[in-house]
């Protein structure tokens, strides 16, 4: 009796040594590791009419909506890649990374969105534009649609409100995957959930849809939908095509903000709202449970016939589920979920239905343009939250990075968001064995960043926007970045910083 109360005493002793003290990491890279950069068609190129291209949704709603952008920008122009992409790829290569993240513009290739009408200037510029990032000996991470809309496809009611997007996406996708067999990465579509929130709900991206409860999901099916059918196209058509495909996820990283019951559901609501909602649908199959109930249930409160959320057919389910070959993940910060009192079911929008408010911690430091926060473990808890929910899979982290206000070189702020949220990747790796192969910095460079117009300054390199011989400019974390691929080793284990924590 004695004896066993002694032993039972000394395995929980070192049961829970062991989980106080996991095994430590030493800053190093594992083996196959990448890193890399980003940029999208749109907001780099310029160049929005010449050479046969056709409108985007985004250089309408620019042009007609001023006031919709913080500096009444557009991106008529913006860093002119289309021009000097020969010296931004380049510079690319100077920071000693693999992964050159860029996108396809639909109407730069079909200007008016269909595939009866082919524009040989924009075949022929990503042609140029592949062979250069190869030339250097790094992969061509290709998405295939990064929000670039044809505006003709919209103007004829083709958007992502439409179930005839997804024909017209496919083609676009098969044209562009039979012309550019070099891209070395497929990433089908770009953050669907911000796509579908703040172009379908909130309005403030292109098309701008102020949205009543309806209009976001049903993007999100639309979405998930064309995921699915691009994916099985292209394991159809290309077999002999040894690239992986998958679409770029964000997923930012919820808290609850207080211990109570209610904010910690209010919390996992929001995480399933955000990223549930595409993760659940691709990697497990439908929609999140909770999603499901959620708006069903709102919607008998009110005595509505129809259904708010489009129903999956079981082929839908089937051929949307396992449309990824790894989980292409953008992240980038932290917020606070708090409980909302259910709201008049009568006033339908997709915030009463998830029925939270957010916020940040008020010592965590949050960006110039007041959206996001800097929250290193985040990206570790959100990984391995998606490894707890959705299995084992290899994760590319496709979107990871920090703005400032492009008023200093001495950009120390990415310097050290790198850093932490890096070492925190590295953590997950070793300590949790989440499969995470490489990080894709956003971004290469400053741009055109959506509806912060030139406000938010996320590159490695500065450019003075009314500079007009458009003169890249390295920031100190131009190299760091360089140093930290050639190293491929971060000092982890001693803060070398003051972040307002605590993490
Ligand atoms: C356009 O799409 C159709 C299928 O919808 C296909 O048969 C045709 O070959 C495509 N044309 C081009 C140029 O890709
Ligand atoms: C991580 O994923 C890669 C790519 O699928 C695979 O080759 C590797 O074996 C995986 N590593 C682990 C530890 O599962
Ligand atoms: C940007 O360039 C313009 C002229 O091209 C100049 O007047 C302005 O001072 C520059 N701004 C910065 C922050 O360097
Ligand atoms: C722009 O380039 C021209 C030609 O190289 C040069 O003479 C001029 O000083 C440059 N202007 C700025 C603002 O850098």
């Amino acid at each position: 009796m004695a004896f066993s109360m002694r032993f039972t005493i000394l395995v929980l002793t070192i049961c829970s040594l062991s989980e106080q003290t996991p095994k430590k990491h030493n800053g190093h890279f594992p083996k196959h590791f990448l890193l890399g950069a980003g940029t999208s068609a749109y907001q780099v190129e310029g160049a929005w009419n010449l050479d046969g291209k056709g409108p985007s949704i985004w250089d309408e709603f620019a042009h007609k909506h001023p006031e919709r952008i913080i500096d009444h920008s557009n991106a008529d122009v913006t860093i002119d890649t289309y021009h000097r992409y020969k010296e931004d790829i380049a510079l690319a290569s100077s920071l000693g990374i693999k992964l050159f993240r860029f996108s396809f513009s639909w109407p730069r290739i079909f200007p008016n969105g269909y595939n009866t009408t082919i524009n040989p200037h924009g075949v022929k510029f990503y042609k140029n534009f592949i062979r250069e990032i190869l030339k250097y000996d790094m992969i061509p991470v290709g998405t295939i649609y990064h929000w670039d809309l044809p505006l003709q496809l919209y103007n004829d009611g083709i958007d992502w409100n439409h179930p005839g997007i997804v024909n017209h996406i496919v083609d676009y996708a098969r044209y562009v995957i039979k012309t550019f067999p070099e891209v070395g990465i497929w990433v089908s579509i770009n953050e669907p959930h911000t796509l579908c929130h703040l172009g379908y709900s909130i309005g403030v991206l292109a098309p701008g849809i102020k949205g009543d409860g309806k209009q976001e999901y049903m993007c999100a099916y639309l979405t998930l939908k064309s995921i699915g059918a691009i994916y099985r196209m292209y394991k159809k058509e290309f077999p002999h095509y040894k690239a992986k495909m998958a679409p770029a996820l964000d997923c930012q990283w919820i808290e609850p903000k207080s211990n109570s019951k209610e904010d910690e559901e209010a919390a996992n609501r929001q995480r399933e709202f955000k990223c549930g909602m595409y993760y659940h649908p691709i990697f497990i199959g439908d929609w999140p449970p909770i999603v499901k109930e959620r708006i069903e249930s709102r919607r008998l409160k009110a005595h509505i016939k129809e259904p708010r959320l489009p129903k999956f057919t079981p082929e839908e389910i089937e051929y949307i589920k396992g449309s990824a070959d790894f989980i292409g993940l953008n992240h980038y910060y932290t917020a606070l979920a708090e409980d909302l009192k259910e709201s008049d079911p009568n006033v339908m929008s997709y915030g009463n239905d998830v029925g939270t408010v957010n916020s940040f911690k008020p010592s965590w430091i949050v960006e110039n343009n007041g959206l996001f926060s800097i929250v290193p473990d985040g990206v570790r808890k959100v990984l391995n939250w998606i490894k707890k929910n959705y299995g084992d899979h290899e994760i590319l982290i496709t979107e990871l990075g920090v703005t400032e206000d492009g008023s200093s070189l001495n950009d120390n702020i990415r310097i050290d968001f790198f850093t932490d949220y890096i070492c925190n990747i590295l953590s997950a790796v070793y300590e949790d064995e989440v499969n995470v192969t490489g990080v894709i910095a956003w971004s290469l460079m400053d741009s055109f960043e959506w509806s912060n117009g030139y406000k938010s300054h996320f590159g490695f390199y500065n450019i003075n926007i009314t500079d007009p011989n458009k003169t890249r400019k390295p920031k100190k974390s131009a190299k760091f970045f360089r140093d930290l691929s050639q190293t491929r080793k971060l000092t982890c284990d001693k803060p070398n910083r003051d972040w307002p924590g605590p993490f």
